[in-house]
Parts: structure tokens; C-alpha cells; sequence
């Protein structure tokens, strides 16, 4: 089929997706800022720029693929969380505090932790690996909070030697465990229970985590949660701060979390009243969604706040409870946005009558959420602009997988070439962490850009880099 088959409208309109790529956008060129971080635009030649620097000058010089991190767009989103929980003005809860875990698993560095400490933030890590990122860098012990389903003796024992703010236990067996630690180092452990209150969160399986029937934390259900509190209550070693839950990932609606904050306030009720003693905090975790495509429209942080003050306290204000301080730990919600992946364009494989194939220089190795969790992408051309028709494109990674996609159904311009560079934005989040030396792919750098300058903050990996871990 010659390009020109279809010139009233999009190529391989029989075959187009449902949802967001059902028709294309009216203009390829644009770069919607709900998906593409806050400094990104074209300049006069229509190339994309982001931080002030173009995407070409950015390939030249770091090489594809790669993630380009908007420095000044995480500072700011690290800000406007920190602000929005200080207390809205003239609202429930005015003036007072809440603390801001940004969770390190969505994407962490050295650099990142640097970022974190100056703008105010706390940290959740869920590894030793991160805690070791988090301590190098200098974030204060005070400000990390320790999670994870299955902690190991060595990383309770770091933890609780670095002085961590506090430990989340997520079993009756932890709790034990990290009760006998503490105490062994002469400590008392300020530490939080991690329950799941039953909610269904409208999400991927892969990624809700309140319902029961899972890994994670202590259920409400059958006085689980309540017995746990009982024995932390009593252990020397620890001092029990309060209750945490997390429901989920890529959330978009605060309906859950009101669930939520009603069944964990029930249970700091159930404690006052058992054991005349109200816990001074509780955690809802992170979650919150952000926009992947044109078509996702999250919450701001100050709408979030909101939400979340005006439930803890009608709930608190119902059970007659002083209100305990909140913590919030979003991840995604803060590095999402602000980063995209740049790759050059290799193969361009029509089929005619379904679809193009787009293949780029990564793919699986540098982004498995497509794969993994039927994640949905945008994409743009970035190396120039093109009046060109759109045409239905998939792209596709380099490994030797047929599930290696990357943007399942994406619009590009038909006169996509070789040697172009795409850009997939809102890729900061569980890329990088998440990416694989599948096939000895070298994992992508993570590049910060900020001002005109760009700079590495975790290099590209070498052929050398692989061979080191091969002892021969
Ligand atoms: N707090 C806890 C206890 C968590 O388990 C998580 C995420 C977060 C906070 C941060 O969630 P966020 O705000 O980033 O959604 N790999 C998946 C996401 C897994 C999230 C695991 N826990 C993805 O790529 O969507």
C-alpha cells in the first residue's frame, strides 16, 4: 500500500483502537502539557526542547535511548506536594503539618535524594539498596520510612542502626522481629502497622494492594489488625506511632481513600478504647494517578490535600478523636511527569491494512509496563515537526519478544524515517527502577536537565559494566 492510500484521513482507519487513540489528534505536533513535563515545547524549528535544550543536541550527546528528566518540573511538583499538605488556608486543618514520603521506588538516585532533602521531603524505601542510596546522599535517617512485605534481618538491623524515622511492619512475624532488634541495639523503634481495609481499588490486579487476599500488610478483617496493634503495644523495642494503608497505584478518584481513612480511623477508635491510648499519626499512602495520555485528567496536589484533610477529620471529628498527624507517599504522582524517554527510530514496517510497526533502539528492557500491566503511552515525533497524515503506529522495542511493545496504539506522521527521534513522555516513574538487562540491553541514562544544562545522574551502562558481573 503507497502512503498516499488513505489521503482523506488516517492510514489503516479500519483497523483503529478503541479509547484514546480511536481517532487522531487534530495536530501531531502539539505536545499536550498534561503528558509532557512543564518545560518541554518545539522551538522555532520544530524540534522539541526540554529544560532549554533541544532533543537532538540531548541524542548527540547522551545517546539514545534514554530518559531526560525535567529537573526544575520534579523540584516543582516536590514543592506543590509539600505545600499543599502544610494546610490549605481557611481550611479543615489550616497550618497544620503533614509529612510527604516521596517513594523511592518509583525512580531513585543519589541526585534525587539531593533534590528530596533540599525541597523538604521525607523518603519511603522498601530495600536495602535504597536505604543505602538514601543514607549516601545524605537524606537524615529521621526522614526515611522502611517497607516492605518481607524485610530481611539485615535490613531491619540497618534501619534501626541508622536511626530511620520509622519502620512499617507488615506482619506478626516483624513485629516480633524487629521489637527483638531494636531492643538488641538498646533502641525503641518508632514504628507504623501496615493493614488493608478491603477496598477495591479501580486499578490493574497487578498493583491494588487494600484488598485482602494479597501480600501486603495486616487485614482489619477478623481483628487481625487489631491483635497486632495488642502485641505491638506491648513490646519494649517499639513504639507504635500509628496505622498505615495503602491502597494502590495509578488511582485517580479519592473514593477509596475515603474508605480508607473511615476503616483506619475505626480502628485508632477500637485502640483508644481498648487501650486508652490515641495514635498520634497515620500514613495513606501513595497512589495517585497522572496523566499518561490526553485522556487522563488527575487531581492536583492542593485538590488532593483537601480531600484527604476533609476526610481524616469529619472521620475524626465523628469517633471523637484528637486528629492525628497525615503522611502521604506518592511516587509516581511527583517523577511521573517528569521525564520522558527519547528513542531513535530504526525499522519502519507497514502492514498493510493493520498497522505500522515502529522500532525503536529500547523497549521491554527500558519500559515493562506496557508488558506487564496493559499500560497505555503516548508518543510523539520530537526531531522535527510534520505535516505529514497520522498514521496508526505500534512501537515496538528490539528484543525477541512479540510482546515487546512499547506504545501499544499511537498516531505518528506517515513520513516516520529511520534516524528519527520519538519521545514517549510520563515515563519517570517504574521505568528506570523497573528497567532489565534482558538480551544484554545496556540500561538507558537517566539525564537531568535543568536551565540549558543537562547533565547524567546515572549513566548509560557499558559493555564492561555487563562483563563485570560475569565471573567466567
Ligand atoms: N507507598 C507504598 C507502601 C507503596 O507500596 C507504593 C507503591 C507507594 C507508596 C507509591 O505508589 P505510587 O504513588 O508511586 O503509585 N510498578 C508499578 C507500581 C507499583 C507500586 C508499588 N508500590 C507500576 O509501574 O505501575
Amino acid at each position: 500500500m503507497s502512503r498516499s492510500a488513505h489521503p482523506a484521513g488516517p492510514r489503516h482507519a479500519d483497523v483503529l483502537p478503541e479509547g484514546h487513540y480511536a481517532a487522531p489528534p487534530a495536530d501531531l505536533n502539539q505536545l499536550d502539557p498534561r503528558v509532557w513535563s512543564r518545560t518541554v515545547g518545539r522551538n522555532a524549528d520544530g524540534v522539541a526542547t526540554v529544560g532549554g535544550i533541544d532533543v537532538k543536541t540531548l541524542a548527540e550527546e547522551f545517546g539514545t535511548p534514554g530518559y531526560f528528566l525535567d529537573e526544575a518540573d520534579f523540584r516543582a511538583r516536590c514543592r506543590a506536594w509539600r505545600e499543599a499538605f502544610k494546610g490549605e488556608k481557611g481550611g479543615k486543618g489550616e497550618g497544620e503539618d503533614a509529612d510527604v514520603f516521596y517513594a523511592g521506588k518509583a525512580f531513585l538516585s543519589r541526585a534525587v535524594v539531593r533534590w528530596l532533602t533540599e525541597e523538604g521531603l521525607n523518603l519511603d524505601v522498601c530495600s536495602a539498596g535504597e536505604l543505602a542510596t538514601a543514607l549516601a546522599a545524605g537524606m537524615p535517617a529521621e526522614r526515611i520510612a522502611l517497607h516492605g512485605n518481607n524485610k530481611s534481618t539485615g535490613e531491619i538491623e540497618r534501619a534501626v542502626e541508622a536511626g530511620v524515622g520509622r519502620i512499617v511492619l507488615d506482619s506478626f512475624q516483624e513485629i516480633a522481629r524487629v521489637a527483638h532488634i531494636a531492643q538488641r541495639l538498646g533502641k525503641r523503634q518508632r514504628v507504623q502497622i501496615r493493614i488493608t481495609v478491603g477496598v477495591e481499588a479501580h486499578t490493574h490486579e497487578f498493583i491494588a494492594t487494600a484488598h485482602e487476599d494479597q501480600k501486603f500488610g495486616i487485614p482489619l478483617a477478623g481483628g487481625l489488625a487489631a491483635e497486632a496493634v495488642r502485641r505491638a503495644l506491648k513490646l519494649d523495642g517499639l513504639e507504635l506511632i500509628g496505622i498505615h494503608s495503602h491502597i494502590g497505584s495509578q488511582i485517580f478518584d479519592t473514593s477509596g481513600f475515603e474508605v480508607a481513612a473511615h476503616r483506619v480511623v475505626g480502628l485508632l477508635g477500637e485502640i483508644r478504647d481498648e487501650h486508652g491510648v490515641e495514635l498520634p499519626e497515620i500514613d495513606l499512602g501513595g497512589g495517585l494517578g497522572i496523566a499518561y495520555t490526553s485522556e487522563d485528567d488527575p487531581r492536583e496536589p492542593h485538590e488532593i490535600a483537601k480531600a484527604l484533610r476533609d476526610i481524616v477529620h469529619r472521620e475524626c471529628d465523628a469517633a471523637g478523636l484528637a486528629v492525628p498527624r497525615l503522611s502521604v507517599e506518592p511516587g509516581r504522582a511527583i517523577v511521573g511527569p517528569t521525564a520522558f524517554t527519547l528513542y531513535e527510530v530504526g525499522t519502519v514496517k507497514e502492514l498493510p491494512g493493520l498497522r505500522t510497526y515502529v522500532s525503536v533502539d529500547g523497549g521491554m528492557s527500558d519500559n515493562i509496563r506496557t508488558a506487564l500491566y496493559d499500560a497505555e503511552y503516548s508518543v510523539a515525533l520530537v526531531s522535527r515537526a510534520s505535516t505529514a497524515e497520522p498514521m496508526l503506529s505500534r512501537v515496538v522495542g528490539k528484543h525477541c519478544e512479540s510482546g515487546d511493545i512499547v506504545v501499544r496504539d499511537a498516531f505518528l506522521p506517515a513520513d516516520l524515517a529511520p534516524g528519527d527521534l520519538i519521545a514517549v513522555p510520563a515515563t519517570g516513574a517504574y521505568c528506570r527502577s523497573m528497567a532489565s538487562n534482558y538480551n544484554h540491553a545496556l540500561r538507558p541514562p537517566v539525564v537531568a536537565v535543568r536551565d540549558g544544562q543537562a547533565r547524567e545522574i546515572v549513566r548509560r551502562e557499558t559493555e564492561e559494566d555487563l562483563l563485570r558481573l560475569d565471573v567466567g
